[in-house]
């Protein structure tokens, strides 16, 4: 695996390899990488010829400054990860390399209905960070294929859309969610979960099992209010239980039974706040 700094060196070489036919999947990540992160390269080495993945903590996506700052970081771990899984090409740039004219003037993105909900709502601004950081990773490393993880359903929905509108020739690939054995959906964030915490945290999935094993057509108030209740009580703080329809993420308050819906939650175990969603 050979590691890249620059932006300007990584797009002549991928340029060069692209004009004599090969394929380059993509896999952006911000690092302290994880069995989840490894299974988006291995899909990219399944289906490409060559696999690029790039390590960018980017500052412009995290609403809260505090966890910008404590955000883990293993690079030592992550490039052996890489290297063992066969990927070809890390690209691991800078705040400048990345944000060549600062953070001013950064590009305002129409996400419309999608950024007003779930993580839209509560972490303002998040949305539009990742579509600035991603945009200027596809436009350095123009990729054949796009790898996201369904871990970050709604980030993969927007990232979709975004670069279908900006980038249509590019292929997008959405990879299952990777769990701890007990079901504790894998996260970079989990490294900063305390031993206590991470015993509690797989209540997470839990709650999203218990819904979908009885989950009934009819009214949804009841059951949202009965798990954000019952996470409460193990000592979450829940941002938000909620049941939407799969393909657009509305909210739904009466399932007819047939609609395909995805069940999703955020909750602060402490200062570690945790994502996780199950289709039904
Ligand atoms: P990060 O949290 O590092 O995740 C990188 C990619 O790995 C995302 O597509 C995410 O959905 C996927 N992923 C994370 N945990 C996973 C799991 N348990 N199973 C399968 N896939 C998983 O998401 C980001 O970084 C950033 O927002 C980014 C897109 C890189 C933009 O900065």
């Amino acid at each position: 695996m050979i590691i890249i700094k620059k932006a300007g060196d990584i797009k002549n070489q991928l340029v060069a390899l692209t004009k004599i036919g090969i394929s380059i999947g993509f896999v952006p990540t911000m690092g302290a990488l994880h069995t989840g992160h490894i299974s988006l390269i291995e899909a990219a080495k399944n289906e490409n010829e060559l696999v690029v993945c790039s390590i960018f903590i980017n500052p412009t996506q995290f609403n809260d400054p505090k966890d910008f700052e404590i955000y883990p970081v293993t690079i030592e771990k992550d490039i052996y990860l890489l290297e063992k899984a066969g990927c070809s090409i890390l690209f691991l740039p800078t705040v400048d390399e990345m944000y060549p004219d600062g953070f001013k003037n950064l590009s305002y993105f129409k996400l419309g209905f999608i950024e007003t909900i779930l993580d839209g709502k509560y972490r303002p601004g998040h949305f539009q960070g990742v579509c600035q950081v991603v945009c200027r990773l596809l436009e350095i490393v123009l990729p054949n294929k796009l790898y996201l993880g369904q871990k970050d359903f709604q980030q993969s929905m927007v990232l979709s859309k975004i670069a279908t509108i900006a980038y249509p020739s590019i292929q997008i690939g959405i990879c299952p969610t990777q769990r701890e054995p007990d079901g504790l959906a894998m996260s970079s964030r989990n490294l900063r979960l305390t031993t206590e915490e991470r015993l509690l945290a797989v209540n997470i999935y839990l709650t999203l099992k218990y819904i979908q094993d009885t989950i009934k057509p009819g009214d949804l108030t009841n059951v949202k209010h009965g798990a954000i209740a019952a996470l409460t009580a193990k000592g979450f703080k829940v941002d938000y239980i909620e049941i939407c329809r799969k393909n657009n993420l509305e909210i739904l308050e009466n399932w007819d039974g047939n609609t395909a819906i995805v069940i999703l939650i955020a909750a602060f175990l402490n200062s570690v706040r945790l994502i996780d969603n199950i289709v039904v």
